[in-house]
């Protein structure tokens, strides 16, 4: 099943196609396209090139893949037992300049995510990131320093089929991908007064 972005103009095929499933398929990331992913991510854009990201990967059944899924809120949990894939996104609180809290290194990791995702898209995988779940016990299960954030939690893996999936999330997988309007969104002039380029 794709799930086509309905854009109001016509955009990349990549970020047309993008979308976070939760039914994935039992079956194996390449260890090829893998590192094409972290590639993708490394060479995001980032606040004085700090680079402040890191990633805990795991690849199932391997421990760490056991450790991530058990961070994981039941909520998210629960669609997470076949997904070949997990990752931690990690970032680094501290700004090399200064030696105080960088105020871009969350913006940074996210940006460095959505490269992830879009190289996701190109491979035939998808992407699947999550707020949910236990960072703090995820910091202790990794030994993550002190200076460091942990971020998000992400599923990877070849999209499966919405039948696979508990009624309610099956119904989710089902729907329309939505948006705010642009008109919403992009503004001149003052703070909530929409732009002349949009309708
Ligand atoms: C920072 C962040 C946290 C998210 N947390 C969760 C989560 O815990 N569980 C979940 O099912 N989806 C989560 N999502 C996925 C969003 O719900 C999803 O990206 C959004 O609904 C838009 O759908 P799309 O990615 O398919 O376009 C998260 C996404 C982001 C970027």
């Amino acid at each position: 099943m794709e799930k086509f972005a309905i854009t109001s103009y016509p955009i990349n095929h990549l970020a047309n196609q993008r979308w976070s499933p939760r039914a994935f398929l039992d079956k194996p990331v390449e260890q090829e396209k893998l590192v094409k992913l972290f590639e993708a991510a490394r060479w995001s854009a980032s606040g004085g090139n700090e680079q402040p990201w890191r990633f805990i990967l795991g690849v199932r059944p391997d421990e760490t893949w056991q450790k991530i899924l058990s961070t994981l809120a039941e909520g998210n949990r629960v669609w997470n037992l076949e997904v070949p894939v997990l990752i931690l996104a990690c970032g680094n609180k501290i700004s090399s300049w200064d030696g105080g809290i960088s105020p871009y290194f969350q913006y940074d990791v996210g940006q460095a995510v959505a490269h992830m995702s879009l190289e996701a898209t190109h491979l035939g995988l998808h992407v699947h990131q999550m707020g949910g779940f236990d960072a703090a016990r995820a910091g202790e299960l990794f030994e993550v320093p002190e200076n460091f954030g942990v971020l998000t939690a992400i599923a990877l893996g070849y999209r499966g089929e919405p039948d696979t999936l508990p009624e309610n999330l099956k119904q989710r997988e089902l729907q329309d991908r939505s948006r705010k309007a642009l008109s919403e969104i992009v503004f001149g002039g003052k703070f909530g007064e929409k732009a002349y380029i949009v309708e």
